[in-house]
């Protein structure tokens, strides 16, 4: 029996934070064993915020390193960056015309986007989620890990392919999120309760999955927590400390209750924050030393990259056409 498909992607608009290893990476890792996967480095989306050439250039290379270096494995899932694929773009335009405006206008992440960035509201800001619709089923994939922020535009990519399959006939599958679980959501060091973001001005509030042991360490030994002094977990109302109890969990894998029920005598931060500064830096370590290795190899990173594409753009062609021919344009 075939497998099933499993399709993500991240932008290449910053250095990876560890929020991105316990939101995203870490299951791929597990995911890619069970299914066909692919994980692609989406710097058409990226381009949709302003971005200097240099820097997306750089970023894009760095986000695929960090996938290998967390563990995506390219023998077993096709790593690639989008733009090489331009079958992506073709089918997103006859997804664009079967989308309604109204369809867009509503998107949660647009309208937040376009109060953030209000001197650069561009169409692709716009018809950005039906690009990730068209990303998702130019493979036909059934499952698709991610946050809990993308899953508005998942709900569309959901509508996309039943509206396509209605209207012509059965083509796409209906793909469902892959949403994770607890330690999926790691918070800024310095407002616990903003999700953490490479692209947060305040570096001391993110991990970046390149900080050395010692800016781990004193980027959690100066996290804001709260003026207690017990170590509870309660996001609601103790956010600072349960993100650190979060993290604790993440690098070591002891269940929060656990860690909990540990540090229930602890009187103060400073000893669980020292705890959770070495752990953390230990858990990245590996993450960093594999990721420098691997980037520092340009060729074998273009090699990889180079395969990757080959291998999708063969499988999204074969999707193309069948789409193309569906919806009535001449085949040569
Ligand atoms: N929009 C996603 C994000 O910012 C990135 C993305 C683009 C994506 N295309 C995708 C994720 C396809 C999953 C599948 O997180």
């Amino acid at each position: 029996m075939d497998k099933h498909v499993v399709l993500s992607g991240m932008q290449p608009s910053g250095e990876l934070t560890i929020g991105h290893v316990a939101g995203a990476l870490r299951n791929w890792v597990k995911l890619q064993h069970e299914y066909d996967s692919l994980f692609c480095v989406v710097d058409l989306h990226a381009i949709t915020a302003k971005q200097e050439p240099a820097k997306l250039r750089k970023w894009t290379l760095d986000v695929a390193a960090m996938y290998l270096a967390a563990g995506v494995d390219p023998q077993q899932s096709t790593v690639f960056v989008q733009s090489h694929v331009p079958e992506h773009v073709q089918l997103a335009w006859v997804l664009t015309c079967l989308t309604g405006m109204g369809e867009c206008t509503r998107m949660t992440q647009f309208k937040e986007k376009s109060d953030r960035y209000s001197d650069n509201i561009n169409v692709g800001l716009f018809t950005y989620p039906i690009l990730m619709a068209a990303d998702i089923l130019v493979y036909n994939a059934h499952v698709v890990p991610v946050g809990e922020d993308q899953k508005q535009h998942l709900e569309l990519a959901r509508n996309l392919a039943e509206r396509f399959n209605h209207r012509y006939s059965e083509t796409f599958n209906v793909p469902e999120p892959y949403i994770p679980d607890i330690g999926g959501r790691i918070m800024s060091l310095q407002e616990p309760t903003k999700k953490m973001s490479k692209s947060d001005p305040n570096t001391n509030a993110s991990i970046f999955l390149v900080d050395s042991d010692d800016v781990i360490r004193n980027k959690i030994r100066r996290a804001v927590t709260d003026s207690e002094s017990t170590i509870v977990f309660d996001e609601d109302h103790r956010p600072g400390i349960s993100n650190l109890i979060t993290l604790l969990h993440l690098a070591t894998n002891v269940p929060v209750e656990q860690i909990v029920q540990q540090w229930s005598g602890a009187t103060g931060y400073a000893e669980f924050k020292e705890t959770v500064a070495n752990a953390v830096a230990d858990y990245i370590r590996p993450i960093r030393e594999r990721f420098l290795t691997i980037r520092a190899d340009t060729d074998a990173l273009n090699a990889v990259l180079e395969s990757g594409a080959e291998v999708a753009r063969k499988r999204a062609l074969k999707v193309l056409r069948k789409v193309y021919k569906k919806v009535g344009l001449v085949a040569l």
